[in-house]
């Protein structure tokens, strides 16, 4: 057949994923998640390493498997090849170099960042262009300008912090294990987002600031838990609710601004944090008063998977955007 089976692996944080796409169509997408990682209370990037070298032929043969195909039907191997974690990027770099190598066939580098954003085209409703996108996750927090599929501009991003590190950090001052993010969501729904206030912190342009909250919790707790050793446990509900509503306002503050200034009322959301039950009815709300278009992938494409790295790849493909067999990865890409 003349089917273009395009596979594509995603390795830089600490999920292991594959996935083949044929004519923009996502067959699959295999994920491993590294479980290693939850009593550290973080990533540790030389046990992601490890655990990509485990899971990565077992993750590709599935995704292989259930795409109906065997390897040589492959028309390219896509790999993410930056930013991320530098020995996470080499596992899946060097994978993917080895089997366009040994079958001959094209390899295609896609950017992380890039691929979180075109997850939107995996299923319909699909966003028009341009739109812009609020990007939010573990490792990052940018606002781009989508002019076209490879065509983006990043217009405000994060000094600092991630949103979704903030989430995580902030979790941890709770007690509550990694990442927290999804659990400050579960108990923020029966807490008062008003029951504490932290500082909103607003930076210049269309940036974000992020750590300032950290810090401003670490003292907060220190300071209730000398006359209350149970503070934390008594107000878990509440102090939940108001970090995220905080987090929340200085994500929307410069979405508005943002779409003020473009004048684009296509809105798009992508990475973990977009899982988020507040930022979601925040963004919607938003979204009805002020009559924007929003965009949410599927949950399965807002975390790390590969599919958005097909998805990604095959824009490339159709574009002929290749890469030499000598590429490396990077730690630091820019879109
Ligand atoms: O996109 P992602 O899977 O990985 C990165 O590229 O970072 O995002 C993971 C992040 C973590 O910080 C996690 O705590 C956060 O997304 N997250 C959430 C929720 N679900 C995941 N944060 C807040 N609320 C959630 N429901
Ligand atoms: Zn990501």
């Amino acid at each position: 057949t003349n089917d273009n089976f395009i596979l594509a692996i995603e390795s830089s944080c600490d999920e292991t994923s594959a996935s083949v796409i044929v004519d923009g169509k996502v067959l699959n997408n295999i994920v491993a998640t590294q479980s290693v990682h939850e009593k550290y209370g973080g990533v540790v990037p030389e046990l992601a390493s490890r655990a990509h070298q485990e899971n990565l032929i077992p993750v590709v043969q599935e995704a292989v498997l259930s795409a109906g195909i065997s390897l040589d039907q492959l028309s390219a191997v896509a790999f993410t090849r930056g930013p991320g974690l530098m020995g996470s990027l080499l596992v899946g770099v060097s994978f993917a170099k080895a089997l366009a190598f040994a079958r001959k066939i094209p390899l295609i580098e896609v950017n992380h960042m890039q691929a979180h954003i075109l997850a939107h085209f995996i299923d319909d409703p699909k966003p028009n262009f341009p739109f812009i996108c609020l990007t939010v996750s573990g490792g990052h927090t940018q606002l781009v300008l989508v002019k076209d599929y490879l065509d983006m501009e990043v217009i405000g991003e994060t000094q600092d912090d991630a949103v979704g590190e903030a989430f995580d950090k902030t979790a941890k001052l709770l007690g509550l294990p990694y990442p927290g993010g999804p659990l400050i969501d579960k108990y923020a729904k029966e807490g008062n987002p008003k029951a504490f206030k932290f500082p909103v912190t607003r930076m210049p342009g269309l940036n974000y600031s992020f750590s300032g909250i950290k810090t401003a919790v670490l003292y907060f707790l220190r300071d209730q838990l000398q006359s209350n050793p149970k503070f934390i446990e008594e107000n878990l509900a509440d102090l939940c609710a108001s970090i995220q509503w905080t987090l929340i306002e200085m994500l929307q503050i410069k979405l508005k601004e943002a779409v003020k200034q473009y004048g684009v009322t296509e809105i798009a959301i992508a990475g973990g944090v977009s899982a988020n039950s507040g930022l979601r009815t925040t963004l919607q709300e938003l979204a009805s008063k002020k009559g924007w278009n929003l965009y949410i992938p599927k949950f399965e494409y807002c975390t790390d998977n590969a599919g958005m790295i097909a998805i990604a790849a095959y824009y490339k493909y159709l574009a002929g955007e290749f890469s030499s067999y000598d590429v490396t990865p990077l730690a630091k890409m820019k879109i």
